[in-house]
């Protein structure tokens, strides 16, 4: 199939048009940040991801992709269009809708260049509920529903680090529409991935059952996508705070989830205590998912208490390097590791990592800091930092060392060695990453998050 990918240089989008690509479809992607086209022509990806500059390069070679601005050159003989582009939340948190609403100007304006005929436009970008009904009422003006065009909800489930692998074998995939044959061509777009004809990298697909198709209605298919990332934004707030309680009560959070986890009703997933969760997704959608219950009249007091817990995880840990260094922050060398919202991504979008270093900054620490592959973008943005690109270098002198990002290549370090490059062998793990019992044992003062009895009462001191 033709498909027009809109928001093309962007993640979702990006990804997006990818994968359809390597489905066998023949794909323009349209975006309007020219530097990012350039770059993606050139076969340079502007995300770091798994596995995505291989197939970009390949993908270009086989000419079944390309990007541009010209949003007419991606409507050239398409029968799908796909929305991707961005919802970010204003100040107030409601999700501003200005990207979309202006697509669906453009969309109408240019339906007809050349020729006019019928395409389903699939909405991909997270977006209230309501949101389809803005862009069917924008191209109702020029066009005609069922014959020009049909509009369906199709929301993504795409974790970052693990795109192109979610974009491949997807858990569900969710086609909320009213209209028989829009449904029918979104499923013929898929049907390699539904029927799991496709290999990611070589892995086996995870099961040998077609994947879930959830046909539901627009309304349904864009409150799925928020309520899926609010449970599991649910689901940290939750382990967080038992973290708390295992430190008051001497249990330890990991054994905690871990035997939790067995439960067939819950599962191991998302249940990691650390520092909360960050990124471009869980806090925006579960923000627009407060403001949506807000303006129906309904006060979701669960929902903003998810988010409470989470800005109270930042707060700890600062609380925490505070108490270590003994109530005094000032001139403090304090060292963090892993700047990314989260391992395997470069993105510092929402990364409670910057959160952390600009209140300690805030309170007079000297900050140096690592990032496997985050360094440019932190330099880029510069949250006041130095920022060293050797993690044994970056511990130097320091009074303590802060683990904010999960990277597994953490775990893998000599330890002896940073100790001996430190001022005060002191190590705060926000991710509980590390093997507590082994620093101990060589001399440092360990504490993760949920892990036993209360610090106070237990651990050495920074100095
Ligand atoms: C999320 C959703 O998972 C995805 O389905 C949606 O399409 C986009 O939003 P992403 O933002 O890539 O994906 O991040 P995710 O892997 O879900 O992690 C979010 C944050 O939660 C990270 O900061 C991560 O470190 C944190 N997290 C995750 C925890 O603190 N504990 C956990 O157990 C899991």
């Amino acid at each position: 199939m033709n498909v027009c990918v809109i928001g093309g240089a962007g993640y979702v989008g990006l990804i997006t048009g990818l994968g359809l690509a390597e489905l066998g479809h023949r794909v323009v992607n349209v975006d309007i940040d020219a530097a990012h086209v350039e770059r993606l022509n050139r076969g340079d990806s502007p995300i770091y991801e798994e596995g995505i500059g291989p197939l970009l390069r390949r993908h270009l070679d086989s000419g079944r992709i390309r990007f541009t601005q010209l949003l007419p050159a991606g409507l050239v003989d398409s029968e799908v269009v796909i929305i991707a582009v961005g919802s970010p939340a204003q100040d107030d948190g409601h999700a501003d809708l200005s990207a979309i609403s202006s697509v669906a100007e453009d969309l109408s304006k240019h339906w007809d260049e050349p020729d006019g005929r019928y395409r389903v436009i699939a909405i991909k970008s997270t977006v209230p509920v309501g949101t389809a009904e803005l862009v069917r009422s924008i191209m109702g003006r020029q066009k005609r529903e069922g014959e020009d065009f049909d509009i369906i909800s199709n929301p993504e489930f795409l974790r970052e680090g693990k795109g192109l692998h979610d974009f491949f074998y997807p858990d569900r995939i969710v086609i909320g529409s009213d209209s028989e044959r829009a449904r029918a061509v979104i499923k013929e777009l898929y049907e390699p991935v539904i029927q799991r004809r496709v290999r990611f990298n070589g892995e086996e697909p995870p099961g040998s059952e077609p994947v879930p198709l959830v046909e539901t209605s627009l309304a349904s298919a864009q409150m799925i996508k928020y309520a899926s990332n609010a449970f599991l934004a649910t689901r940290i707030s939750f382990i967080n705070e038992v973290a708390w309680l295992c430190e008051r009560t001497g249990a330890d959070v990991k054994e905690v989830s871990y035997g939790m986890g067995f439960d067939s009703r819950i599962g191991h997933a998302y249940l990691d205590a650390g520092l909360g969760f960050g990124g471009p997704c869980l806090e925006k959608d579960l923000r627009a998912l407060i403001k949506i219950s807000e303006a129906s009249g309904y006060d979701p007091q669960l929902l903003r208490s998810v988010l409470e817990r989470n800005q109270r995880q930042v707060e700890e840990v600062v609380a925490r390097v505070k108490e270590a260094a003994g109530d005094v922050l000032y001139q403090r060398v304090i060292t963090v590791f892993g700047l990314a919202f989260k391992p395997q991504t470069n993105d510092l979008r929402n990364s409670q990592s910057l959160e952390v270093i600009q209140r300690l900054r805030e309170q007079g620490a000297t900050l140096r800091a690592h990032d496997p592959v985050a360094l440019p973008e932190a330099r880029a943005l510069d949250p006041g930092a130095a920022y060293i690109d050797d993690p044994y270098e970056a511990v130097h002198g320091s009074d303590a060392l802060l683990i904010l990002t999960a990277w597994p290549q953490y775990a893998e370090l000599d330890y002896g060695r940073i100790k001996e490059r430190m001022a005060s062998p002191c190590i705060i793990d926000a991710r509980n990453l590390l093997d507590g019992s082994l620093l101990r044992a060589l001399g440092f003062s360990y504490t993760g998050v949920g892990r036993g009895p209360s610090r106070a009462s237990t651990e050495p001191r920074i100095g």
